[in-house]
């Protein structure tokens, strides 16, 4: 089985590539995977250009597609819409295109952020969808642009999760250690509630997905539900139990009103992942257990002191 994994160098790409089965659906698996920059035996792709997006599919043929690359900085696609819906949405639409004269099938990684936050209780995979931002709003595009040309013929699954983190790349996780590591004392939002998901738990519903040829729109995430501040707390209790941070710096709760940034966010973002977790066969893991894997993931990679 050919695989092709698109964003190798961020943190789902990095978190699936040390994860690949030798094994899918009884075939060997057969991985080629693409970075912006290339390096780590991938093949170069900027998803920005569709030409060469389709040309890649085209070329190489996978059996599956794991779209994990996309532009994330929620913030920043507010000033470069454009280029947020090139990698978010046109990219996406030129991967289902080219597989439409292959029997290949995609998997494409999207985001709670399609939907407005309002309702109060985990959205449903079927809920039509409300993006605030142009980030949520691209990522909400690039999913129909999949579901159009591969949907009606079961060779496109959506898998949309929530405030992925894990041992490397940009995330909360790593930012709050910085920050802790710095400050005496700093403000984390404790009004927007939703679910943090490790890359490691993220890597295997991928998979999973691929096993069990899974079809449609399907979420997933760690299960339980937090706060902002309350992942912050979790990780200043951890880090300091486990010698990632030497002292305890102030974390207030701030409002939301408190914290203004450029791109609106859900208030209640909680994704509903029953369904999919019966369809996958796999149950994840309580937020704050897969947390203190990371960490120590996180802690054996640190330098040893010198003994004295
Ligand atoms: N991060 C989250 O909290 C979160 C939450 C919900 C859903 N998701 C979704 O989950 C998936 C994986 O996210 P992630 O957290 O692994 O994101 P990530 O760490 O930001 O990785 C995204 C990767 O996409 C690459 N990329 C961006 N623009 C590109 C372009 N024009 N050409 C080629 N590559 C490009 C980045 O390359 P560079 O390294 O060169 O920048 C990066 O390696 C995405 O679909 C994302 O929308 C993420």
């Amino acid at each position: 089985m050919k695989v092709l994994i698109t964003g190798a160098a961020g943190q789902l790409g990095r978190a699936l590539r040390s994860s690949v089965p030798d094994v899918i659906a009884g075939e060997p698996v057969q991985l080629i995977t693409t970075a912006r920059q290339g390096g780590n035996d991938s093949r170069v792709l900027d998803l920005a250009d569709a030409v060469a997006c389709r040309a890649l599919v085209q070329e190489l043929r996978p059996d599956w597609l794991i779209n994990a690359a996309a532009y994330t900085a929620v913030d920043n696609a507010e000033g470069e819409p454009e280029r947020a819906w090139a990698v978010n949405a046109g990219a996406p639409a030129a991967f289902a295109e080219a597989l439409q004269g292959t029997d290949g099938r995609i998997l494409q990684l999207s985001t709670d952020f399609v939907f407005n936050g309002q309702q109060g209780m985990p959205y449903q995979p079927s809920q039509s969808v409300d993006p605030l931002g142009v980030y949520g709003a691209s990522k909400a595009d690039g999913e129909r642009a999949v579901l159009e040309r591969l949907g009606e013929e079961g060779r496109a699954v959506v898998l949309r999760t929530s405030w992925v983190y894990g041992p490397v790349g940009k995330n909360f996780l790593l930012t709050m250690l910085r920050l802790m590591g710095e400050r005496e004392q700093l403000g984390v939002v404790a009004d927007q509630v939703g679910c943090p998901t490790s890359t490691a738990g993220l890597a295997q519903a991928c998979w999973a997905v691929l096993e069990h040829a899974v079809t449609g729109v399907h979420h997933w995430s760690d299960a339980g539900a937090a706060s902002w501040y309350d992942f912050a707390m979790a990780i200043r209790e951890l880090a300091l139990a486990q010698g990632l941070l030497q002292r305890s710096a102030v974390v207030r709760p701030l409002t939301t009103a408190e914290y203004p940034t450029p791109a609106r966010r859900p208030g209640y973002s909680l994704l509903d992942c029953t369904a999919t977790r019966a369809r996958l066969q796999l149950e994840p893991r309580y937020w704050r257990e897969a947390l203190a894997d990371v960490m120590r993931v996180l802690r054996s990679s640190q330098p040893r002191k010198p003994s004295p």
